[in-house]
């Protein structure tokens, strides 16, 4: 989201003659886009802020920090960060109107908007992969670690015909994938239309050759979501479900609003109605008050789901959230990272074992560049969201190849297009 946030920061600031740089040196304009998400995520932000903070030597240089960090603790930054130019929050961005017209400095803003959306700006810089469409924006689950709803606001969603109109522009564009966007995708309602009409609607456009969305809660996942992703070859086989405990004590205490049994009753539905699926997810160890019983519990639903991949964390408090207020983080960090350890592990075996059965296969790759270890060497990726190393045969970036799949290393997937 905060990758599409900054298309947007970038299209709205070259309406004022600026140009993008990636070399802080060269830039009059440095722009730091910040998460909060987890307590790592933060520290990166304020360390990118404060080495930054030597190109200041220049008067005319400024310095600005975008997204959920300042949204979180506007006063604490001011005083401890007093030489940054411009704080937004994710709610903020058209300020850079007044910004830099009136050359109004120091700014800052991060109020929290109801309405919100950027739906009438096109994100710039979508490269030549891939194009976000955030399709709704904030998020009213209030899932009990969190920060997520304090720092970007309650759940708006996004005309159903501008998210259209954007996928038709994107198609003329040439660029091969959509994704579709919003903390919980899911929940998206505007007037009549749902996540599933949306889904449909972007499939339907001409050209548009790939389709992906993140992030589904399982809570609302439905059929009818299931039918359009069958029915529509454009839609990638892949769905990232967040499980995040597979305890159900754990998700009730996380206010997840479901039970290990709906999460592996969902999972059953998904590979019935779509047997190639491939399922990716989020998991946090460590949530406060998680016994072995329940760590267990995770590792057991994994090894049902049999996820192709997922993002682990450690339960980090986020000030403000329920659980921060409210329950103490009592698992010792010893235990969390042994916990921690062992869902890498046990999901490094499963990604490595999925990985295996596609060895022979011929399967569509998107080529996205060349590999950073042999310039000889091109990566792609699959439907199912995999990176393959493609060792041999002439593949042109942007374009989708036949690649059969060759052998596997670890969790890395290796293939060749054949001649
Ligand atoms: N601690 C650890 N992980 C968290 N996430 C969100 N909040 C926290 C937290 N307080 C993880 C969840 C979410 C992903 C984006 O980040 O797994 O799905
Ligand atoms: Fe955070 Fe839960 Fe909303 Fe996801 S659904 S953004 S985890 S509150």
């Amino acid at each position: 989201m905060n990758e599409a946030d900054s298309e947007i920061v970038s299209s709205i600031i070259e309406r004022y003659g600026y140009s993008r740089t990636m070399k802080p040196e060269a830039a009059d304009l440095i722009l730091v886009n910040s998460c909060t998400v987890r307590e790592n995520a933060e520290k990166r932000a304020i360390a990118r802020l404060a080495q930054y903070k030597g190109y200041k030597k220049d008067p005319e240089v400024k310095l600005g920090l975008l997204g959920c960090v300042p949204a979180r603790n506007k006063k604490k930054l001011q005083k401890e960060h007093p030489f940054i130019d411009i704080v937004l929050g994710p709610d903020s961005y058209r300020k850079f109107e007044e910004i830099l017209m009136q050359e109004h400095y120091p700014f800052r803003d991060t109020d929290l908007s109801k309405k919100e959306l950027y739906d009438d700006i096109l994100p710039q810089r979508q490269d030549e992969l891939n194009a976000w469409i955030a399709i709704m924006r904030g998020c009213n689950q209030f899932c009990s670690y969190c920060i997520v709803p304090y720092t970007r606001g309650r759940e708006r969603s996004r005309p159903f015909n501008s998210i259209i109109k954007a996928a038709e522009e994107i198609a003329t564009k040439n660029i091969p994938q959509v994704t579709l966007l919003g903390q919980n995708v899911n929940a998206y309602q505007y007037e009549e239309y749902s996540f599933s009409d949306v889904l449909k609607g972007v499939a339907g456009v001409q050209g548009i050759r790939r389709i992906r969305f993140m992030s589904p809660h399982p809570k609302g996942f439905t059929q009818k979501m299931l039918k359009v992703m069958r029915d529509n070859d454009n839609i990638c086989n892949h769905i990232h479900l967040p499980l995040q405990s597979g305890s159900s004590k754990i998700l009730e205490s996380m206010n997840r609003t479901y039970t290990k049994n709906d999460y592996l009753k969902l999972v059953e539905q998904i590979k019935k109605h779509i047997p190639e699926i491939a399922l990716t997810t989020d998991i946090i160890v460590g949530f406060p008050g998680e016994t072995d019983h329940d760590f267990k519990d995770t590792l057991d639903v994994m090894k049902k789901v049999g996820f192709d991949n997922a993002f682990m964390f450690q339960y980090s408090p986020r000030p403000g959230t329920y659980a921060a207020k409210h329950m103490e983080d009592n698992i010792p960090y010893k235990l969390k990272n042994e916990r921690l350890q062992k869902v890498i592990e046990l999901q490094h075996e499963h990604t490595a074992r999925k990985n295996k059965k596609l060895v022979g296969q011929k399967l569509e790759v998107l080529v996205e560049g060349t590999s950073k270890k042999d310039k000889n060497e091109k990566i792609g990726r699959t439907e199912s969201d995999k990176l393959v190393i493609i060792k041999a045969g002439q593949g042109k970036i942007g374009e989708f190849a036949k690649v059969k799949i060759t052998g596997t290393a670890g969790v890395s997937l290796f293939g060749e297009i054949p001649q």
